[in-house]
C-alpha cells in the first residue's frame, strides 16, 4: 500500500506519495508539487534532494556502508579486479568466465587511440594540468569515433572504448608531459598491469610488473569505481540528460571531479602533508587552521556530505598504504604525518561534533606516490576509477522511462522590472 505524507499550505492539505528504497530509505515524491500547489522546493547543494531512483550503489553514511550492486565494498576490494567491478557496475551482475573473457578481448581491441590524437597532446602547453588534458581529449573522442546509433551493440562498444581508451589517454598525457616516448598498450597484460606499463616502461629501463602493485592499483580503482550521486556523477547525469554524446557526458564528469572539494582533494592532501613536513607547519597548527572560521582552509581528505562516520573506503586504503609501503620497503614520512593528523582530528571536539572523518582521498595519495604516480596525476587516477560508475549511471538514466532533461528552477531575488537606460544617460 502506498504511504503518503501531508503538506498543509494555508487552509489546503495536499498528499504526496512516499517512495521506499530497497534498504528502507524514504523519499517524498514531489514531482507534482508545483502543479498542485504553485510552490517549488529550495535545497542549495541538493542536501535533501534525491535526483533519481538507482539500483547501482548503496551507501549508508551513518553506518559507513558502501555496496556496488548489493556487494559490500570490502568483499570486492578483497576478491575482485577493477575490470570485473567495471562489468558489475555497468551490467548489474558479476560476469561469468565467458563474459569476462569477452569483455577483456573488447578492452584489448579498443585500447589504442588514433595516432592523430597524439598531435593534440603535443600542442598542450607543458604546464597543463592532466585533468584539463584528459577532459578535452575525452570530448575529442567523438570526432574520431562518431557516435552513430543507440543500439545495444553500439552502446557496448562506446562503453568499452571509453574504459579502455581513457586508460591509454591518461598514460599518454603523463609520457608526453615528461617528454618521453609513448608506450603502446599490450594484449598480454591485464587492465592495471597494462596501465602501469604504459606509464613506466622506457626504452632504457623496462618496467618490471610487480603483482602486488598491480593488486594495489586494482584496489585503488575498485574503491573509486562508484559513489552514487556525488558531484561528478550528478554532472554526468545532468549533461547526459540533454542527450549529448557519451564522450562529452563523461568529460563533464572529469571536469567536476577536478575540483579540490571533490576528486582534486587527493592532490591537496599531499600538499597539506608536505606543508607539515617541509614548511615547518605542525599537526596542531593545521587542525587549528581548519577550525578557524575566518580561514577558508579545510583539512583536506576529511569530511563528506554523506558519511558521518569513517569512510569505509578510507579504512581499506589506510591498510593498503601500510601493505604497499612495506612491500616496496619504501617508508613514507607523509604516512606517519597523515596518521598523526588523523589521530589529532579524531580526538578534537570540533571534528567529533561535526562528524568529520577521513574520506577516500586522505590515504589514497600515499599509495599513488609509492607506485610512482606524480601528484598532478592523482585526480586522473580517480577519474579512471570512477569511469565505470559514470557510465553505469549514464546508462541507467538513459534506460529510465522517467528520464527528463535536468532543469531545476530557482527563486528569483533580482530587481523587479526595470527600464532600459540609454548609455548617454547612465551615471
Ligand atoms: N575541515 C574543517 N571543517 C570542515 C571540513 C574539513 N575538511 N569539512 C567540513 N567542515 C565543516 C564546515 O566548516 C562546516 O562547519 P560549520 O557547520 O561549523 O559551519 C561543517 O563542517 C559542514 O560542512 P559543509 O561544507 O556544509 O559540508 P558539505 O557536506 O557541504 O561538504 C565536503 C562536504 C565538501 C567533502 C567537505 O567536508 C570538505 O570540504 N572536505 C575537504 C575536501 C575533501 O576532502 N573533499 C573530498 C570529499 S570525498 C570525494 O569527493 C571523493
Amino acid at each position: 500500500m502506498t504511504e503518503y505524507v501531508k503538506l498543509i499550505i494555508g487552509d489546503k492539505t495536499y498528499q504526496f506519495p512516499v517512495v521506499t528504497g530497497s534498504e528502507g530509505e524514504k523519499a517524498i515524491d514531489i514531482s507534482n508539487l508545483r502543479q498542485m500547489t504553485g510552490y517549488i522546493t529550495l535545497d542549495p547543494g541538493f542536501v535533501n534532494t534525491g535526483s533519481c531512483e538507482s539500483a547501482i550503489t548503496y551507501m549508508d553514511g551513518e553506518k559507513g556502508i558502501l555496496r556496488y550492486r548489493g556487494i559490500p565494498i570490502e568483499e570486492l576490494a578483497e576478491h575482485s579486479t577493477f575490470r570485473e567491478v567495471a562489468y558489475l557496475l555497468i551490467n548489474g551482475v558479476l560476469p561469468t568466465y565467458k563474459e569476462i573473457n569477452r569483455f577483456s578481448v573488447m578492452l584489448n581491441d579498443h585500447s589504442l587511440v588514433h595516432e592523430d590524437m597524439r598531435k593534440f597532446f603535443e600542442n598542450f602547453p607543458r604546464a597543463s594540468h592532466p585533468m584539463g588534458i584528459l577532459s578535452s581529449m575525452v570530448t575529442t573522442l567523438i570526432s574520431f569515433y562518431p557516435y552513430l546509433e543507440s543500439t545495444e551493440e553500439e552502446i557496448n562498444m562506446t562503453v568499452t572504448r571509453l574504459i579502455s581508451k581513457v586508460r591509454t589517454l591518461a598514460a599518454i598525457s603523463y609520457k608526453i608531459s615528461r617528454g618521453h616516448n609513448v608506450v603502446y598498450p599490450r594484449h598480454d597484460f591485464s587492465y592495471c598491469a597494462n596501465f602501469l606499463n604504459m606509464m613506466f616502461d622506457s626504452p632504457v629501463k623496462p618496467y618490471q610488473i610487480d603483482e602486488d602493485i598491480v593488486r594495489a592499483l586494482n584496489v585503488f580503482l575498485i574503491l573509486h569505481a562508484d559513489h552514487e550521486q556525488n558531484c561528478s556523477t550528478s554532472a554526468v547525469r545532468v549533461v547526459g540528460s540533454a542527450r549529448v554524446n557519451p564522450y562529452a557526458t563523461v568529460s563533464a564528469g572529469i571536469a567536476a571531479l577536478w575540483g579540490p572539494l571533490h576528486g582534486g582533494a587527493n592532490q591537496e592532501v599531499i600538499k597539506m602533508l608536505y606543508d607539515i613536513k617541509e614548511r615547518g607547519a605542525t599537526v596542531k597548527q593545521m587542525i587549528e587552521k581548519a577550525k578557524d572560521k575566518n580561514d577558508p582552509f579545510r583539512l583536506m581528505g576529511f569530511g563528506h556530505r554523506v558519511y558521518k562516520t569513517y569512510d569505509p573506503r578510507a579504512k581499506i586504503m589506510k591498510k593498503m598504504c601500510d601493505k604497499v609501503l612495506e612491500k616496496l620497503e619504501k617508508p613514507d614520512p607523509l604516512l606517519d604525518i597523515a596518521k598523526d593528523l588523523e589521530e589529532a582530528a579524531l580526538n578534537d571536539e570540533y571534528f567529533i561534533s561535526h562528524h568529520l572523518y577521513p574520506n577516500v582521498d586522505f590515504y589514497s595519495g600515499i599509495i599513488l606516490r609509492a607506485i610512482g604516480i606524480p601528484t598532478n596525476m592523482f585526480t586522473v587516477m580517480f577519474a579512471m576509477g570512477r569511469l565505470p560508475g559514470w557510465i553505469a549511471q549514464w546508462r541507467e538514466s538513459m534506460e529510465d522511462p522517467k528520464w527528463k532533461i535536468t532543469r531545476p528552477r530557482q527563486i528569483y531575488m533580482g530587481p523587479k522590472k526595470t527600464e532600459y537606460t540609454p548609455i548617454q544617460e547612465r551615471k
